[in-house]
C-alpha cells in the first residue's frame, strides 16, 4: 500500500490548466454526440461519466470532428474492400449476405451473452468468417479485423452505449468490475487507479480520462492505426507491469462488457482519434 501511494504521487499530477476535463462539444456530420451525462447507478464512486474526446488536445478532438481529418476513414476504405472481398471455400463475401446498414445498434449492445457464452464483435465476424463463408477467422487485433469493427461500429454512431447486464450477464459483469477494481503487476495498481480516482490528472504528459470504450476502435497517433478494445486493456496493463490476459480471452471480454456498462448513454463514437 505505501509503495502505491508511492508511485501514484511520482506518477500523476494536478494538470497546469483549469479544468480536469473541457467543456467542448463534438459534432461530426452535424450530428451532435454526448460525451458527459450521468453515470449509471451501479458506478458508486463517480457521478458523471465523460467521454475520452473531452480530454484531449484540441488538435487531436478537431480530427475526429470531420471524416476528411479523421485518419481511421483510410482504414475504413480498406474496410469496404474487405467487404466485397470473395473469400473461404463457399466463394462468399460479407456483402453476398448483408448491407452494412443491417448492423446499426449492434455495436452499442456488445458484448451480449449468447447461451453460456460472452460474445464480443469480433467474435460476431469471426463467426460469420468460419461458419458462413469457410474462411480463416481474422486476428483479433490485426489491420482486418479493426478495420471491420470500425465499418461495423460506424453504423451505430451518435447512439447511446447500451450493454445488458443483469440476467445471464450479470456473472461475467461481475468477474469483469473485480478485474477493474484489483490491484496488479509491480505497479501494484488497478484500472480504478487512474480511470476512476485520478481521470482530470496529468500521467507524465498525458491527461488521464475515464478510460472508456465507446469510441472503439480508436485511431491513435501514437502507433498510427487502428487499436482494438483488447489491444488498448493490454497496453494499459504492460503500462502498469502486469502480465496482459489474452486478446479475445475470457477476462478481457468480461472487462469489455463491464466498462461497456460504465460508458452507458455516451454516444458511440467509432471510430474515434486519441494521441
Ligand atoms: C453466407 C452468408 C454470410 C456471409 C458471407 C457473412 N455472414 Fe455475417 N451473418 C450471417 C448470418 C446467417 C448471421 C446470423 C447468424 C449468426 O450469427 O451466425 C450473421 C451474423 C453476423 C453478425 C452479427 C449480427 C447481429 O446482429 O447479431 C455480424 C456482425 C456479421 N455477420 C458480420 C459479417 C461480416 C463482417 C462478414 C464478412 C467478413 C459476414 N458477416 C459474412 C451470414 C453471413
Ligand atoms: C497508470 C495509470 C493507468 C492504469 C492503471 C490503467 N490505465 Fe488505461 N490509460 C492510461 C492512460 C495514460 C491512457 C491514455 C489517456 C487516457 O485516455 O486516459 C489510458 C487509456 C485507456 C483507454 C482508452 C480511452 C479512450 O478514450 O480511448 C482505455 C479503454 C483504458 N485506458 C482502459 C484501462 C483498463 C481496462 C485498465 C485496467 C486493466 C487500465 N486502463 C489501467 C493509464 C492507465
Amino acid at each position: 500500500m505505501r509503495l502505491r501511494i508511492c508511485v501514484l504521487s511520482l506518477l500523476i499530477s494536478a494538470p497546469s490548466f483549469a479544468y480536469a476535463q473541457d467543456s467542448n462539444s463534438l459534432t461530426i456530420d452535424g450530428q451532435v454526440m454526448v460525451t458527459e451525462t450521468a453515470a449509471p447507478a451501479h458506478m458508486e464512486n463517480v457521478d458523471t461519466i465523460y467521454s475520452g474526446w473531452r480530454f484531449r488536445s484540441q488538435e487531436t478532438q478537431a480530427m475526429e470532428m470531420d471524416d476528411f481529418d479523421n485518419p481511421a476513414f483510410v482504414f475504413l476504405d480498406k474496410a469496404y474492400e474487405l467487404w466485397d472481398a470473395v473469400d473461404g471455400t463457399e466463394g462468399k463475401s460479407c456483402s453476398s449476405c448483408h448491407e452494412p446498414e443491417d448492423f446499426t445498434g449492434l455495436r452499442a449492445q456488445l458484448p451480449r451473452v449468447e447461451g453460456e457464452e460472452l460474445v464480443t464483435l469480433e467474435d460476431l465476424i469471426n463467426r460469420s468468417r468460419v461458419e458462413h463463408m469457410g474462411a480463416e477467422p481474422w486476428k483479433w487485433s490485426g489491420t482486418q479485423m479493426t478495420s471491420m469493427t470500425a465499418l461495423v461500429g460506424l453504423q451505430s454512431r451518435g447512439l447511446p452505449m447500451d450493454v445488458a447486464i443483469e440476467g445471464d450477464a450479470k456473472p461475467f459483469w461481475e468477474a469483469g468490475k473485480e478485474i477493474y477494481y484489483t490491484n496488479v503487476g509491480q505497479l501494484d495498481m488497478a484500472c480504478s487507479s487512474c480511470h476512476e480516482d485520478n481521470y482530470g490528472m496529468m500521467i507524465r504528459a498525458d491527461h488521464l480520462s475515464q478510460g472508456q470504450i465507446n469510441g472503439f476502435p480508436t485511431y491513435r497517433l501514437k502507433n498510427a492505426k487502428l487499436n482494438s478494445i483488447h489491444g488498448r486493456f493490454k497496453g494499459c496493463m504492460k503500462n502498469i507491469r502486469a502480465t496482459p490476459f489474452k486478446e479475445g480471452g475470457a477476462e478481457f471480454k468480461a472487462l469489455e462488457l463491464y466498462l461497456a456498462s460504465r460508458s452507458e448513454g455516451l454516444s458511440v463514437e467509432t471510430p474515434s482519434v486519441r494521441n
